[in-house]
């Protein structure tokens, strides 16, 4: 029996958590930090480490003899955990550092792909405001501004005009050292391909569509995601390869060259054209958030002997099952998300346990004096199961209205684009 533990605080974790504790070899799990949902989770130990801490995450992982760790969010991938847990000799599933820079520095990684082909909007990047202006000035529109750092899915600025691309580019350059990416606006829908690998071998993980705006009919600012569902009915087995083919396979056979070699998730954020053009948007060097909370629930197979045959170069004994039900998750948030957020606020309604098709997931909120406080900008994220994206909605969105707290705010069409094809 392995003990595991998991990096990380958000719905993402209690979901990974959640579903490696059903694994028959899985004997004991901590999270660290963990959330309100892992802490309430039968079986689950949160402690008391901020993910970034590698040297506490370190020592624990030593202390108490921890089979396998596996990190949920990328801060401690750019911190380095997986090199160092590695350099001592302790199993961990996730990229090093320098793979990571595929997510964590958007310069890197269009670059990258600019170098092995791999398909991308045209860019340009800037460490100074007067030529990204000058750039931005010749540029058709709309153009897309982004941060080339970290900014949890809040660094992208979609510009209609010179005046609102000149904001963006000041915004994002505010910071000393920071660097940008202007890049070409592209057309088509959506697609989070997700794949996990040993950098050789790769298991595709179903297929799922993010929701990235704040409001319903994909309005207002973008978020962190604000609901998913998986799989998505138009990526063909043909669609399906081509992306193996054309992106994840170059993307990895490229970084082996470079001597960097990737294990874990590799999650490539992509455009598809109406006629079936692949545009990589960004690559994620672990599992989306909300897209966990939609996948993890149809996963019929052992995700902890997944993991570990990823972690131990055995990944191409495995194959993935899924549930053949459609799975939705809905985000619920605080009020003011995706900016500053009130916190503190009693969450009434919450279920450990609920109906077999519904998971309740915590993304921010924490135990005081045995109730539930709202804790972050995405609060709650709610896991529905059905034989259709409507129905499966309809489940979630049910339990979405019972939750409550002052402000509470969720989309109510996760999925729209599913239920106008159903
Ligand atoms: P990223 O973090 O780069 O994936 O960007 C976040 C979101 O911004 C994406 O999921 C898209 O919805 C949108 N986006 C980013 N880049 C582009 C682009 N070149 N064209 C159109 N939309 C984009
Ligand atoms: N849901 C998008 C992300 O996790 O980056």
């Amino acid at each position: 029996m392995k003990k595991v533990l998991i990096i990380g605080q958000g719905g993402r974790e209690h979901a990974l958590a959640w579903k490696l504790q059903q694994s028959p070899e899985v004997s004991q799990i901590f999270v660290a930090p963990g959330n309100a949902g892992t802490a309430l989770e039968p079986g689950m130990t949160n402690i008391n480490i901020e993910a970034t801490d590698v040297t506490a995450l370190l020592e624990f992982a030593q202390t108490h003899q921890i089979d396998l760790t596996i990190v949920g969010p990328e801060a401690p991938l750019a911190a380095g955990v997986v090199d160092t847990f590695r350099a001592h000799d302790l199993a961990i599933f996730g990229p090093t550092q320098k793979a990571a820079l595929l997510e964590t520095s958007k310069v890197f990684s269009k670059t990258f792909m600019a170098k092995h082909g791999i398909p991308t909007a045209s860019f340009a990047h800037f460490d100074n405001a007067a030529a990204a202006k000058e750039y931005a000035r010749h540029h058709t529109l709309p153009l897309v501004v982004k941060a080339s750092g970290l900014m949890a899915g809040k660094g992208v600025i979609i510009c209609e005009n010179e005046q609102e691309a000149f904001a963006a580019i000041d915004a994002l350059l505010m910071d000393k050292n920071s660097e940008i990416v202007i890049e070409t606006f592209l057309q088509g829908e959506e697609l989070s391909f997700i794949v996990m690998t040993d950098g050789v071998h790769i298991v595709p993980l179903a297929t799922s569509q993010d929701h990235k705006r704040r409001d319903d009919g994909d309005k207002g600012p973008n978020t962190g995601g604000m609901g998913a569902y998986s799989p998505v009915s138009w990526v063909t087995p043909a669609l399906e390869e081509k992306i193996l083919n054309t992106v994840i396979k170059p993307t990895l056979s490229a970084l082996a060259k470079e001597n960097t070699s990737y294990c874990g998730f590799l999650y490539a954020g992509l455009m598809i054209s109406p006629s079936g053009d692949i545009q990589v948007l960004e690559f994620n060097c672990r599992l989306g958030d909300p897209e966990t909370q939609a996948l993890l629930p149809r996963l019929k197979t052992d995700l902890f002997a997944l993991c570990w045959a990823t972690t131990h170069s055995q990944l191409q004994d495995k194959c993935v099952e899924w549930d053949d039900r459609v799975a939705v998750s809905v985000v619920l948030c605080a009020s003011g998300y995706p900016g500053p957020v009130k916190r503190g606020d009693t969450i009434h309604h919450y279920r450990v346990d609920c109906d077999e098709a519904v998971k309740f997931f915590v993304s921010g909120a924490k135990n005081q004096e045995q109730q539930l406080i709202t804790a972050g900008g995405r609060v709650l994220c709610i896991s529905a199961l059905g034989k259709t994206v409507h129905e499966a909605r309809a489940r979630a969105l049910y339990w979405a209205e019972q939750v409550t707290w002052p402000g509470k705010f969720y989309r109510k069409d996760i999925g729209w684009r599913a239920v106008e094809r159903e």
